[in-house]
């Protein structure tokens, strides 16, 4: 089997080599928000080893240029060749447009994963929220998706794209109620459901498709940040895991890799979850956690 140029396989009788790259995204551009960390930096990682050229987006330049360090230390030199990064502040239209049209130059965008977001310390329950957090949620994590499937489409248009892919990043708290409340955080994510649905309603005869990524509780800093070293505040949530364990950002890129390919053409407005089971468990599972897969980038 030949893939990307490289022999792949064996002769006869001899044990199989199989291809763990096969360039599942050759040609294709993407763009990610969010870009410089947890998942949507394993995420650029893997769409570069499969064939595509990746403008990472976020708003912190110091986190891009430390991104950009690891790309190069984990992909060499050529492939990371194809990645871009982009400062960019999502809440800000303008600021989205002129990040995606930094691959115009290439011919425009294919796939637009809007996955900056954030969860803030601050966010509580009704009575708690402040207005300000609330805001800012709603800024960056609904408006931001907004924007970015915006100028995906008119990106896709301008360059005449004959099918697209739109991954929006939701979350399983989406899905489910918890009575540990970021009210702020569900409402936003609750949002990015029910829009990236209609998006995909709306543009199905265009051919792009629009996804919604419902990631369950992950290792990264957005999450184990906020957790910090509150083992009452840990165990309430690894009580409902049925993997008993935090999923990893690689799981989340690799499921994105799948939803961006040709090969999910007939998937289309789906709540993606990846949440290890936890929206359909009932009673907790028992004995050792199985050990999850490694992420790319070491933190
Ligand atoms: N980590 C989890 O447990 C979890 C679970 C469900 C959903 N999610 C969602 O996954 C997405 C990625 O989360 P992560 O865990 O990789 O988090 P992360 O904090 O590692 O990455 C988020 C990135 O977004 C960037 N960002 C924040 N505000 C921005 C803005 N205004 N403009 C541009 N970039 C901005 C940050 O600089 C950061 O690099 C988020 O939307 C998050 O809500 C995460």
């Amino acid at each position: 089997m030949t893939t990307n140029g490289s022999t792949n396989g064996a002769a006869n009788g001899d044990a199989k080599h199989y291809v763990t790259r096969r360039g599942r995204l050759a040609g294709k551009n993407a763009f990610i928000t969010g870009g410089a960390g947890g998942i949507g930096l394993e995420t650029t990682i893997l769409f570069l080893q499969e064939g595509a050229s990746v403008i990472l987006a976020d708003i912190n330049t110091k986190a891009l240029d430390t991104a950009m360090t690891k790309i190069q230390d984990i992909v060499g030199e050529q492939t990371a060749s194809k990645a871009k990064t982009v400062q960019c502040d999502v809440t800000n239209e303008s600021s989205v447009e002129a990040a995606i049209a930094a691959a115009d130059e290439w011919g425009g965008v294919d796939i637009v994963f809007n996955n900056a977001g954030i969860m803030h310390g601050d966010d509580a329950d009704a009575i708690d929220t402040s207005e300000k957090i609330w805001d800012l949620t709603q800024a960056i994590n609904v408006k931001g998706v907004w924007y970015g499937s915006k100028h995906a489409v008119l990106s896709m248009r301008k360059h005449k794209k004959t099918k697209g892919s739109v991954i929006n990043t939701a979350s399983f708290v989406a899905l489910m109620g918890a009575a540990t409340p970021q009210l702020a955080y569900t409402a936003s994510k609750g949002a990015v459901l029910a829009m990236t649905r209609e998006l995909a309603m709306v543009h199905a005869r265009e051919n792009i498709r629009f996804n919604s990524l419902c990631p369950g509780p992950l290792n990264t800093p957005l999450l184990q940040d906020w957790l910090g070293d509150d083992q009452a505040k840990r165990h309430r949530r690894e009580v409902h895991f049925p993997s008993g364990r935090f999923g990893e950002a690689i799981e989340q890129a690799q499921a994105v890799l799948f939803l961006a390919s040709d090969e999910s053409s007939f998937v289309n407005a789906t709540d993606f979850v990846v949440d290890g089971g936890l929206s359909k468990a009932y009673v907790t599972a028992e004995g050792p956690a199985p050990a999850g897969p490694k992420n790319q980038v070491s933190t």
